[in-house]
């Protein structure tokens, strides 16, 4: 993944990014995608080199519950996409019930006797909104300044410059447990990888799949996998909400084992084939067969069962978890500011009819996202099960150009500098661990 030296390209010799190679690993319950990339001489991704993707095994509902399984996999997945050992800084997904996110608003007066807010201030107020009280079991993954109150004036988002005496910073916070994240780098780390950087999940599915336009107006993206689904509100271009529910399309799956009385693989693969997310667009007489196999070696059994008493079963399961995202979005005090509606994307948002369900059960508009923000520049994989990844690769780039050529990294843009301070609290453990 030596991209330093220059190469041909086309029969003529072009110069080789200045940057080091970029790396997208997205941790999931159900697999591990890996995008290698480089970025090309102006600090865009310029290409993708390698795509990885191999089921997860350590994993429970977006987090690592073995780490030796999990690294396996995640050693699988990027050797597929041509991130060995030493191959760079990776940018890995966070998810999971242990996320806790919130909106918070900090003030100061402002200090300069000629009544300009400076860089001092806005640093000031962003340590300050980063400075609160939660469990000590928890750590601050991203504090997002969302806007600015100058003298009562809102929707600043440029205060340096400004004229005011008293200056407040409404932001979003997002934390992690300590130890899940601590479990998720040890598995990196385990397949040989350094942990450049984390992201929560649906921010970079976000990044990946949403319109400029959409975040502008307020949008909701609700990224439905296997264990969970990611829930993030944007409006005025601004994280307002995020949440993760433990909830996803392997509860659908579950429901059909049952409920067809057949293997969890088998059910997979009915979910897939035969599935629907609306019972009343399919007919009452449709059946379906599938052959299952049985305990005795080499033989199977049909199972014939009614379609629509599938999309029964599928329907209930996905109408629970769009309630609960209506919830979120209720709760959140952002409904009525979703006016460009919600966003599916992950895998599930695969499952036929599931966007007409969305829209009759939350009464929003509802469109499937796919990544796509970078497809004019680079060939990325456009299946939404790729958002994540994709989202996760543009957010590393631009960091990595960010930082610049050959300099160390340097702490997350997001968060300035925050991802050293998670990092040496998770390392702190580590060594704690290792001491006992
Ligand atoms: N065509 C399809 N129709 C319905 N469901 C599908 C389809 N393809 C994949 N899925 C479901 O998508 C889920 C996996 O999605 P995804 O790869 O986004 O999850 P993940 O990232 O591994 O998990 P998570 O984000 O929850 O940790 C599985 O439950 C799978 O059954
Ligand atoms: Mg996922």
């Amino acid at each position: 993944m030596n991209n330093r030296n220059n190469k041909k390209r086309g029969g003529r010799e072009v110069a080789a990014s200045p940057f080091p190679p970029v790396v997208a690993l997205d941790v999931g319950t159900t697999k591990i995608a890996c995008l290698a990339g480089e970025l090309d001489e102006k600090g865009k991704l310029g290409k993708i080199t390698g795509t990885g993707n191999a089921p997860a095994r350590g994993m429970h509902k977006g987090v690592v519950v073995d780490i030796k399984d999990a690294s396996e996999s995640i050693r699988a997945s990027a050797a597929a996409a041509g991130a060995t050992e030493g191959a760079g800084g990776v940018f890995a997904g966070v998810a999971g019930a242990h996320i806790v996110s919130m909106n918070r608003r900090v003030s100061l007066d402002n200090p300069n006797p000629d009544g300009r807010v400076t860089k001092a201030e806005r640093q000031a107020l962003l340590e300050k909104l980063k400075r609160v009280d939660v469990s000590p079991d928890l750590t601050l993954i991203h504090a997002l300044p969302r806007q600015y109150i100058l003298d009562g004036q809102d929707a600043v988002t440029r205060p340096v410059g400004m004229w005011a005496t008293h200056i407040e910073m409404e932001g979003h916070l997002v934390f992690g447990a300590i130890s899940s994240i601590q479990n998720l780098v040890a598995a990196v780390e385990g397949a040989g990888l350094e942990v450049e950087d984390i992201v929560l999940e649906p921010l970079a599915s976000a990044r990946a799949c949403l319109e400029k336009e959409e975040l502008e107006s307020g949008v909701m993206l609700a990224d439905i996998g296997g264990g969970t689904t990611d829930a993030v509100i944007f409006s005025g271009g601004r994280l307002v909400h995020s949440a993760v529910l433990p909830v996803g399309g392997n509860h659908i799956t579950r429901d059909i084992s049952v409920a067809l009385k057949v293997p969890l693989d088998a059910a997979e693969e009915i979910k897939i084939n035969h599935g629907h997310a609306q019972s009343h667009l399919v007919e009452d007489i449709e059946m379906a067969r599938f052959p299952v196999a049985t305990a005795a070696a080499g033989s199977e059994r049909t199972v014939t069962f009614s379609k629509k008493f599938l999309a029964r079963v599928i329907e209930a399961r996905v109408t629970e978890i769009f309630s609960l995202v209506h919830k979120q979005a209720r709760e959140s005090g952002y409904l009525s500011s979703i006016a460009a509606g919600i966003v599916l994307t992950g895998g599930s948002s695969q499952l036929e009819g599931i966007c007409g369900l969305a829209e009759q059960a939350m009464s929003l508009p509802c469109r499937q996202g796919t990544p796509s923000n970078a497809a004019t520049v680079v060939d990325i994989p456009s299946n939404p099960v790729y958002a994540t990844a994709v989202g996760l690769i543009l957010y590393g780039s631009e960091r990595i150009f960010k930082r610049g050529p050959g300099r160390p990294a340097e702490g997350s843009t997001h968060s300035l500098g925050l991802w050293e301070e998670v990092l040496a609290k998770v390392k702190g453990w580590f060594g704690r661990q290792s001491k006992t």
